[in-house]
């Protein structure tokens, strides 16, 4: 039998094949230039399904609808002229965009977990695009981590997290930015911030003119809007304590800028020292999943500053914080 999941540079051979196991239904993990994705055939109900089980995702949490290029997103979504000008100006990159799905279109009605609207983004990275135009097809991809965990940003995150029940992981090192993508609501007015992300709110108002923040509003029961906003999610295991300036001696520190007068802690790591916040979003998570490995009682978080991509890093440390006593009671270990 062969070992799973096979983790595998991107040759263009390992791609093309990547792309046949995708129409053939399996699941393939790859690179994005946010976090690592776990791909499905997004017009495959079993293949759809078979993520939704991967992740132990709820059903009720809709998926990112992934294409290759900006035009095709018209195949599985309704786009205005205001969608196409965004589209035309963040794509491809970091952003998804919330937009009225195609009814008719060929996305598995249980990608968009019954909702009328679909998320969709065109991803920056190489490797994505080019496993999204060997697949051929529009591909569902969540963060590739089982639901409520830490995302993952290198591909030993992903076998870590979901092992074989992944066929492949395409190796495409870590991810530059390292924090998911900004989700975007334009299905609704005014539009809204469902997810702040490394494209930020004054970039896209910038551009369309007010937009609602609701990303940073929590709403702990009930379905959220988007799930993203469950009050407990990117949790580790350890608990989280934000805003330290002082770690305890059974606490691992995560330390921002500069930390030597900081003091405790039995195990330390520094996002960045240069206090560079898009160097911090890069290792947020993969410092998160290294200090969650140590054998701390709490991971003591210092503060973060809340501008660019610093709003994004807090509103996930803020979740990650969060008790773990409602929606994700099954992910607790
Ligand atoms: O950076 C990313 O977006 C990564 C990479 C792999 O592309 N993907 C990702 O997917 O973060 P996921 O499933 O972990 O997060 C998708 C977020 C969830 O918060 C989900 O609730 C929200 O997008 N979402 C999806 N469809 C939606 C919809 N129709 N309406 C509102 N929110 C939606
Ligand atoms: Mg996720």
């Amino acid at each position: 039998m062969i070992a799973r999941p096979e983790i595998t540079p991107p040759s263009a051979e390992a791609v093309a094949r990547a792309g046949a196991l995708l129409q053939a239904g399996e699941l393939v993990a790859f690179p994005t230039e946010t976090v690592y994705g776990l791909g499905a055939d997004a017009t495959n109900d079993d293949a759809v399904r078979r993520l939704f089980a991967a992740k132990q995702r709820p059903q009720f949490n809709p998926l990112i609808v992934h294409v290759a290029e900006v035009e095709d997103a018209d195949m599985v979504a309704e786009l205005d002229d205001r969608a196409r000008s965004v589209a035309q100006t963040f794509w491809a990159g970091p952003l998804t965009l919330v937009l009225p799905r195609r009814s008719a279109g060929p996305v598995s009605p249980l990608a968009a977990a019954g909702l009328n609207t679909l998320a969709v983004r065109v991803p920056g990275h190489p490797v994505a695009r080019a496993l999204l135009r060997a697949a051929g097809r529009p591909v569902v991809a969540p963060s590739a981590n089982p639901s409520g965990g830490v995302s993952p940003t290198t591909p030993l995150h992903v076998a870590e997290g979901l092992g074989a029940a992944v066929a492949m992981i395409l190796a495409g090192g870590r991810c530059p930015i390292g924090i998911e993508s900004t989700v975007l609501d334009l299905a609704n007015e005014p539009p809204r911030l469902l997810r702040p992300g490394s494209v930020i709110l004054a970039d896209l108002e910038a551009l369309i003119g007010p937009v609602a923040d609701v990303g940073v509003i929590t709403e702990p029961r009930g379905v959220p809007r988007a799930p993203g906003q469950l009050a407990s999610h990117y949790a580790p295991r350890h608990a989280v304590r934000l805003h330290a300036t002082h770690a305890d001696s059974d606490e691992a520190l995560l330390a921002f800028g500069r930390d030597r007068l900081v003091r405790g802690g039995m195990t330390r790591l520094n996002l960045s020292p240069d206090g560079d916040l898009h160097e911090a979003a890069t290792n947020l998570y993969a410092m998160l999943h290294s200090l969650d490995k140590s054998n701390c009682r709490r991971i003591a978080v210092m503060p973060i500053p809340n501008r660019g991509v610093g709003i994004a890093m807090n509103d996930r440390l803020r979740r990650a914080a969060a008790p773990r006593d409602q929606l994700h009671q099954t992910d607790t270990p």
